[in-house]
């Protein structure tokens, strides 16, 4: 039996291609919809331990991923940090307003880590229910795309508040420390209740301006991957920079030892040659190609693994499975990806 995944972010070889979904575990899937409606609430499934580690089960019974992703969400941490966050039906997040003040003077973590330990009891079981050959993936927004919610409220108007935030960048930096302090110490909790690999969500990376990236998107990154990896050791990471992944050549001269995350609109095979060929990759199928199924998703998930031949790379879609992406379609990509050995 392999690890496919922590083996490939290590660099060695293995039979095929690593293979996991983001956002597996949802509604695309009718038991996971089941178990949302028994939980009623968004958050009452993300802890319940019994019903967040039965969603994060799910997927991998089903298409039998090389990885189960636990099943919470990115908004755990500013709920944790006690600003109230509420899912609308079909409006996505919704945020209380920001106390800059309270936020920034944060420094009660017995109750942060009080409020998150249902997560890590959910690890835990998972773990335990886990098959030895599956990696469990623990997983964090990072300090900006944390920071971007926190401040707009929720999506807002294309987030034009954050994106203000950034031309008055002090107070922003004081959000961005306090989010990059939380952020680590969730990490650590994850790996120590029984996450083998970890990966940050950066889903809104692309609204920082190239100049700025340094400041509010790689100097906490680094930050963190140092002091998650001070405390529990050489732990898999896997950054998922939404739509920057032309930084990533610089970011990878910094040889921090993680993988990239490649969204659907990179082009492979120029990352591809601009990376060294050591520097694990993960991506990039569409997920719209996913819905579309037929031909042209064959020939799609064909270019990718073509691509990704000469280094250690891990299948997966370019941002997450969306909600009505056909099963069949889903299993046909497995089918694909597993006749690549
Ligand atoms: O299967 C998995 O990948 C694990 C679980 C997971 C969820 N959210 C569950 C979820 C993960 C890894 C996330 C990450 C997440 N959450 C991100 C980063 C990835 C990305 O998509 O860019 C972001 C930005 C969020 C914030 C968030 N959570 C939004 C914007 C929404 C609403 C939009 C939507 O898809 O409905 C959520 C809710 C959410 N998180 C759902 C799921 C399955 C849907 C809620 C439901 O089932 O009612």
């Amino acid at each position: 039996m392999e690890n496919r995944l922590s083996k490939t972010l290590i660099g060695q070889k293995t039979d095929r291609p690593a293979l996991w979904m983001m956002r597996q575990a949802g509604r695309y899937l009718p038991e996971y919809r089941q178990t949302r409606e028994q939980a009623g609430n968004f958050w009452t499934l993300c802890f319940t331990p019994d019903l967040a580690s039965e969603v994060t089960l799910q997927p991998i019974r089903r298409f039998d991923y090389d990885a189960a992703i636990i099943f919470s969400d990115i908004l755990v941490i500013p709920k944790a940090l006690g600003q109230k966050v509420e899912f609308a039906p079909n409006h996505g997040p919704l945020l209380e307003p920001l106390d800059w003040q309270a936020i920034t003077h944060f420094s009660d973590w017995t109750d942060f880590e009080q409020v998150l330990a249902p997560v890590y009891e959910a690890i835990s079981q998972t773990k335990n229910s886990l098959a030895p050959s599956k990696d469990l993936i623990g997983f964090a927004g990072s300090p900006w795309t944390i920071a971007t919610y926190m401040i707009d409220g929720g999506k807002g108007n294309e987030f034009s508040l954050s994106r203000h935030s950034l031309t008055t960048i002090d107070n922003l930096q004081s959000l961005l420390k306090i989010l990059t302090q939380a952020i680590s110490l969730h990490l650590i909790n994850q790996v120590k209740a029984g996450a083998t690999v970890l990966q940050i969500f950066d889903s809104w990376a692309a609204l920082v301006p190239a100049d700025l990236r340094e400041d509010v998107l790689f100097k906490p990154l680094r930050q963190i991957i140092a002091t998650v990896r001070q405390s529990v050791g050489d732990i898999p990471l896997i950054y998922f920079g939404r739509g920057i992944s032309e930084s990533y050549a610089k970011l990878a001269q910094k040889k921090l030892g993680i993988a990239f995350g490649v969204d659907q609109h990179s082009n492979l095979i120029a990352l591809d040659q601009s990376l060294p060929q050591d520097i694990p990759l993960q991506g990039n199928l569409d997920p719209e190609t996913l819905v579309e199924g037929g031909e042209k998703l064959e020939r799609a998930v064909y270019h990718i693994l073509e691509v990704a031949k000469n280094r250690p790379f891990i299948f997966n879609l370019g941002h997450g499975i969306l909600p009505h992406t056909p099963i069949a379609h889903v299993d046909r990509v497995c089918e694909l990806v597993r006749q690549a050995a």
